[in-house]
């Protein structure tokens, strides 16, 4: 059975390397996880195609995979935002509002409930504990970019900067 791939991965150079990987190590116990961190570190996260080409030629079933996939957070179903919105809430950061500006970010970047990926895929949010900066709480961090001493206003700033930036991108000529 083949399913729709939104972003087809299949006849990429990794994934030939990939499955090539899994026939390898078909047979070794307990090869899976590390296959699909591999996996993740490749496309940035596990294709369908990859579960069902793992299955496939490792013999295990797609539901195994599926199990582990889930079972354990560091896998991911769908790809990670073209931006990656690190939202700390370690202790300096908690105390002062840090899940406030999570509900700012999650609306201003529009991430449907239950998902932590904007619509558009331009942006992941995602928790993650002390980002080491915590005299700048509270703190998010944007790929590599370190935002501190945030408030609201800020947030939206920083944001409607990227998104500004994605439209010049987009449209060269300019503006409306
Ligand atoms: S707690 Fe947020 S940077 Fe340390």
């Amino acid at each position: 059975m083949t399913r729709a791939e939104p972003q087809s991965v299949c006849q990429t150079e990794a994934f030939k390397q990939l499955s090539a990987d899994y026939a390898a190590q078909a047979s070794e116990k307990g090869a899976m996880i590390p296959l699909l961190q591999k996996t993740q570190e490749v496309f940035g996260y596990i294709p369908i195609d990859s579960i069902e080409a793992m299955a496939r030629i490792m013999s295990v079933p797609e539901s195994e995979i599926y199990g582990v996939v889930t079972f354990y957070k560091q896998f991911r179903l769908k790809p990670l935002g073209k931006y990656l919105v690190r939202l700390c809430d370690g202790t300096a950061c908690h105390v002062n509002d840090s899940m406030v500006l999570q509900d700012i970010l999650t609306d201003e970047l529009k991430i449907p409930a239950g998902e932590d990926t904007s619509a558009d895929g331009l942006f992941t949010l995602t928790p993650v504990a002390c980002l080491g900066c915590c005299s700048l709480a509270p703190v998010i961090m944007i790929n590599e970019e370190t935002f501190g001493r945030l408030t609201p206003q800020k947030v939206w700033q920083i944001i409607r900067r990227f998104r500004a930036g994605e439209k010049s991108a987009e449209t060269p000529s300019g503006g409306h």
